[in-house]
């Protein structure tokens, strides 16, 4: 009989790479994400000395570009960039892959928010630098995710079988689209939490079916929140409807206060991508179940892991 050989192992390599949706990673890659940002919670090494990050952000952020220039300055980087494309010279006429082959140039890591779906990806495209999406419309945050991530395993000990009820505006929160995705790996059931007219869309239903997910589709919150050990409640994307009516329907379509956690799991986790507008009453942020605050700190170590890891410095 024919001895069997044992193939070496693929190495995982994260250099020079983009990072535009959590698609693009497997599980052995999402885990070693979340390796890397632990080490860098522990060690403050300025791993990227010399380096320079452009954040460029055509939509709002607090989050996601304060926490990446933070990640950088701890790393011992510098940072360029803007807030406001109305600053820049989009406001005369630039195109996105001409500013992008403007400012790799400048820098040597891109993050990148645009309100258009796809936007992240025309801009790898045209760049010979990593870019990595820092929310694009209402398709892929795929850090976010990670950090999500992060924060579950971090609050949980694990992400395998857990129960996790998305809660909120479904069909535009890009988070919810990307973590399902995420999850989909770690065998959770999921339980997806929303107005009829805010429902996960049904191409991503499709998918996590394909995979053999055990989900719920469900109007109630009252009826599951019992049975969770994490719901991530998402904020109603004003921005994303077209017609205003229609969002003024849904807006309070679920408040979360403390009346609701009776009969909850004592550990339940609630994550929220923030920022909130009412969908979390201020009285659940002293319950040890309110994790969205440490959730958006854990944005630090994450992102210092995925500037590192794209730049290709091993932690
Ligand atoms: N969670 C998040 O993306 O927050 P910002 O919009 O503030 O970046």
């Amino acid at each position: 009989m024919q001895k069997r050989v044992a193939r070496p192992k693929k190495k995982m390599s994260f250099k020079g790479r983009d990072v535009i949706s959590i698609r693009d990673f497997n599980k052995q890659e999402i885990l070693h994400v979340l390796r890397t940002a632990e080490k860098m919670e522990k060690n403050r090494k300025p791993l990227l000395k010399g380096k320079i990050l452009a954040t460029l952000f055509f939509e709002p952020s607090t989050r996601t570009r304060l926490s990446f220039e933070s990640a950088m300055h701890r790393l011992g980087g510098r940072v360029i960039g803007f807030a406001d494309p109305s600053v820049s010279s989009t406001a005369k006429g630039e195109s996105l892959p001409d500013s992008i082959k403007i400012v790799e140039g400048y820098a040597d890591v891109i993050v990148i928010r645009h309100p258009l779906e796809g936007a992240a990806r025309v801009a790898a495209e045209a760049a010979s630098v990593p870019v990595i999406n820092g929310g694009d419309g209402a398709n892929q945050h795929p850090t976010q995710t990670f950090l999500d991530l992060y924060t579950i395993k971090k609050t949980k000990g694990k992400l395998s079988g857990l129960k996790v009820g998305f809660l909120g505006d479904l069909k535009y929160g890009r988070t919810v689209h990307s973590l399902a995705h995420a999850l989909s790996y770690f065998g959770v059931e999921m339980y997806f939490i929303s107005p009829e007219s805010l429902r996960m869309p049904d191409d991503d239903l499709y998918e996590l079916k394909q995979k053999g997910v055990k989900y719920h589709e469900v109007k109630d919150l009252k009826k599951v929140i019992g049975k969770l050990d994490v719901l991530y409640a998402t904020r109603i994307q004003k921005e994303r409807f077209p017609d205003p009516l229609e969002y003024k329907k849904v807006k309070d379509a679920y408040i979360l206060d403390r009346s609701l956690l009776k009969g909850v799991k004592k550990d339940l986790k609630i994550l929220h991508p923030l920022p909130r507008v009412n969908e979390i009453n201020y009285n659940i942020d002293d319950t040890p179940h309110a994790a969205y605050f440490g959730q958006a700190r854990n944005g630090v170590p994450v992102r210092q892991a995925l500037l590192a890891l794209v730049l290709g410095v091993e932690a």
